[in-house]
């Protein structure tokens, strides 16, 4: 019999994912993003906190597998001080690279924090949109 092929995650995953950074809510967020993960039924949930046109503050929240949460916590860690220009281009691929690499079939928890970022630009958007509406009337 064939033995068994494990897949181990590297030094960097397993930091990030026992020790996470950006664990827990921004105060008053200017935008927060939650999405879930269809296959796994893993949710993420990433707040921000935006002044003069830059990520301040980001903060997750997940409930998911260690490389859902290591990919939170480094995409966090990556996004603190870029425009919102810069980052409505972020892209998994750098969480990915950043952590050194992920099982291929861990590549989604990666997408996961790539669209809660994006999620939460969106409703930071959408409030500043509703925002200057109601100034507008
Ligand atoms: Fe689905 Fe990790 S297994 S987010």
């Amino acid at each position: 019999m064939k033995d068994k092929e494990y897949t181990l995650y590297n030094e960097t995953v397993m930091d990030h994912f026992l020790n996470p950074r950006n664990m827990g809510d921004v105060n008053e967020a200017d935008g927060v993003g939650e999405v879930g993960a269809a296959a796994c039924g893993d949710i993420m949930k990433i707040s921000l906190k935006i002044r003069d046109g830059k990520i301040e503050d980001a903060r997750f929240k997940t409930f998911g597998c260690g490389s859902a949460i290591a990919s939170s916590s480094m995409a966090t860690e990556l996004i603190k001080g870029r425009t919102l220009e810069e980052a409505k281009n972020f892209s998994n691929q750098e969480v990915v690279e950043a952590l050194g690499g992920l099982p291929p079939v861990k590549i989604h928890c990666s997408v996961l924090a790539e669209e809660a970022l994006k999620a939460a630009i969106e409703d930071y958007e959408a409030k500043q949109a509703a925002k200057a509406e109601a100034v507008a009337a």
